[in-house]
């Protein structure tokens, strides 16, 4: 079961590595499938998990031991299945901290993936932008982050350190896989759709309020985008060895005046995903191939490198 410690006077509810372990061979009884890669689907990008072929479909609330999502907009299930011939796990609806669950236990299914034989993460998230030169419908690359949460001592690592996960101080510089993010990039050329492609940081707050105009002012300092998501997700991938590329699709822009009748809202998030979500799609369609042949490539390599005796 999943149990909640005592550090230093805060109860943190997490999973022990055997109680995902459990989950794990417990899908490993129920799919065939053994991916490689995995995807995280967020507001309004569920569609990347349909576009699967010979799917298994695990309800989250039928998986043992399994938190559920709880936002409209995320339906919430695992999907195992084939993306131009590469196998896949996708998470339909994450979870956010917002929803009252402890960080570690919104990050508890990248640990699963990593248990299941994942070695690349692609995250995605819909996001303000915080930078006045984005647009709504641009897919920012994140090149990196700021997680807000952990600043405030709320990281998803807080706890006894599991080495079998990881170290105790995991450095946080090369997080978001460099070579990935170029592959990235040269997908959005071939696919033409490069005109509304950027790279930026992505900032995460605790939501679920959107920011005022004073925060709006304090994040663009340091930030492109922001949203409610992803930063606890990436520093477990990173903590655990997973390679990580990560979008942010521009959903709204955040408002930075006090004299703007605007407001930020959810339906407009999901209006402006839904319209850009066939591009975002077509591009993690080509990513997701060229991944699987990058993974290949290392692999070669590295057998290459063990017979020369290096
Ligand atoms: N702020 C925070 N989260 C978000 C936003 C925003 O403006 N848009 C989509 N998710």
């Amino acid at each position: 079961m999943e149990s909640d410690i005592e550090f230093y006077g805060f109860l943190i509810s997490r999973y022990e590595y055997e109680e995902i372990d459990k989950i794990s061979k417990y899908l490993f009884q129920r799919t065939k499938h053994r991916p490689t890669i995995g995807i995280i689907c967020g507001s309004g990008l569920g569609g990347l998990a349909d576009l699967l072929t010979d799917k298994d479909v695990f309800k989250y609330e039928t998986i043992p031991n399994f938190p559920v999502s709880t936002v409209s907009g995320h339906s919430g299930c695992l999907v195992f299945g084939y993306l131009r011939g590469v196998c896949l796990i996708a998470m339909k609806g994450r979870f956010h901290p917002y929803e009252g669950y402890p960080m570690a236990k919104c990050a508890m299914p990248v640990r699963l993936m990593k248990l299941m034989g994942v070695k690349t993460l692609i995250v995605t998230n819909a996001a303000g932008g915080l930078n006045k030169g984005y647009n709504v419908g641009d897919i920012m690359i994140i090149k990196d982050q700021i997680n807000l949460p952990a600043f405030a001592g709320n990281s998803p690592l807080r706890g006894v350190n599991d080495d079998r996960w990881g170290v105790r101080f995991p450095a946080m510089n090369d997080a978001y896989n460099k070579d990935l993010m170029k592959i990235a990039k040269h997908c959005a050329q071939e696919l033409k759709i490069d005109r509304f492609m950027r790279e930026g940081v992505y900032v995460m707050t605790g939501g679920p309020s959107y920011e005022s105009v004073a925060e709006v002012k304090f994040l663009s300092n340091y930030g492109d985008a922001v949203g409610m998501s992803t930063c606890h997700e990436v520093t477990v991938a990173h903590h655990c060895g997973l390679k990580v590329v990560g979008f942010s699709l521009i959903t709204n822009k955040c408002v930075s005046d006090y004299n703007t009748k605007e407001v930020a809202n959810h339906e407009e998030v999901i209006q402006a995903a839904n319209e850009r979500a066939k591009d975002f799609e077509r591009l993690i369609e080509s990513l997701v191939e060229k991944c699987n042949k990058y993974e290949e490539f290392l692999n070669k390599r590295k057998s290459i490198n063990v017979t020369n005796g290096h």
